[in-house]
């Protein structure tokens, strides 16, 4: 294994958490002299919902990136469900993880961006059934009964044969959000879902968010500026500034009474 691609603080015998479903160990991420992330050690347990907060180029969107494997760690590792995201063991030996590795441990990720990124030359039902049928290979009947039900979950049921184009924003991102939940994964990443929508449009979305987070067990990772919502939904807040974790805690906790100075100067900032 060549030593550029062989992560530091690497644990080859992890202790067995059954309940945890990611972790970050000691992950370090730099793009040229910038440390992003400096050794961040956090975990989110199976099934809560964690918010990630901080100032503009902290390194949020890093973290989800990582997770989705869009980039990878120069050092420490990531585990989801107990499996390394980038490595995988062969002949006993930690090796960096193979395509097929990647797409396994993925499937398990759903991630909706700011710019909602849905497939322009597709209908609002094929931005949805696409990754299902060629990814996780339902038949087509299957994945649209599926994609019809999400559709009506947030409120878009009549729009399947529509082009994104002719959608609000709003729209777009609740498309966006069923085409993530279409693929039925463990965890759903959300990074400033509302941030890129006209103001008239982000409670809509944020409707719905807290409707998957009340009705369904799915783990959720979340960057907000949003903070009622945030205080709504969170099991967990994590503030997050110069590439660390620097405070976490219950929600009650971090919007009442923060201990950390930079956490009070971030808050009374965006609140
Ligand atoms: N692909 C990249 N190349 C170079 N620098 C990057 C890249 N992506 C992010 N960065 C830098 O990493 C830092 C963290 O970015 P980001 O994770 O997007 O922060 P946040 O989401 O908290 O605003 C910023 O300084 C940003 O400029
Ligand atoms: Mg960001």
């Amino acid at each position: 294994m060549s030593a550029d691609t062989s992560p530091k603080n690497l644990d080859a015998n992890p202790p067995v958490d059954g309940s945890e479903l990611i972790r970050f160990d000691k992950v370090t991420k730099r793009f040229g002299s910038n440390v992003v992330l400096d050794e961040l050690d956090f975990s989110v347990a199976s099934g809560k919902h964690v918010t990630l907060i901080g100032p503009s180029g902290s390194g949020k969107t890093t973290i989800l990136r990582l997770l989705m494997t869009l980039t990878s760690p120069d050092s420490g590792s990531i585990k989801v469900n107990g499996d390394y995201l980038t490595h995988e063991q062969r002949n006993g030996k930690l090796v960096p993880a193979g395509d097929k590795h990647i797409r396994e441990v993925r499937k398990n990720i759903g991630m909706v961006f700011q710019q909602f990124n849905l497939f322009p030359n597709m209908k609002v039902l094929r931005n949805i059934t696409e990754a299902p049928v060629t990814v996780l290979g339902l038949s087509k009947d299957e994945a649209e009964e599926r994609a019809r039900e999400l559709l009506d979950m947030v409120g878009l049921g009549d729009r399947c044969d529509a082009y994104p184009t002719q959608l609000s924003g709003g729209q777009q991102q609740r498309v966006a959000i069923a085409r993530a939940l279409a693929m039925r994964p463990q965890v759903l990443l959300l990074d400033e879902v509302t941030s890129a929508l006209d103001p008239e449009l982000v409670a809509g979305v944020l409707d719905v968010l807290r409707d998957i987070a009340r009705t369904t067990d799915i783990t959720m990772l979340c960057v907000t500026h949003e903070m009622n919502f945030a205080r709504d939904i969170s099991d967990r807040v994590l503030m997050f500034d110069a590439g660390r974790v620097i405070e976490s805690g219950s929600p009650d906790k971090m919007f009442t009474e923060p201990e950390h100075e930079r956490t009070r100067e971030f808050l009374s900032a965006v609140l």
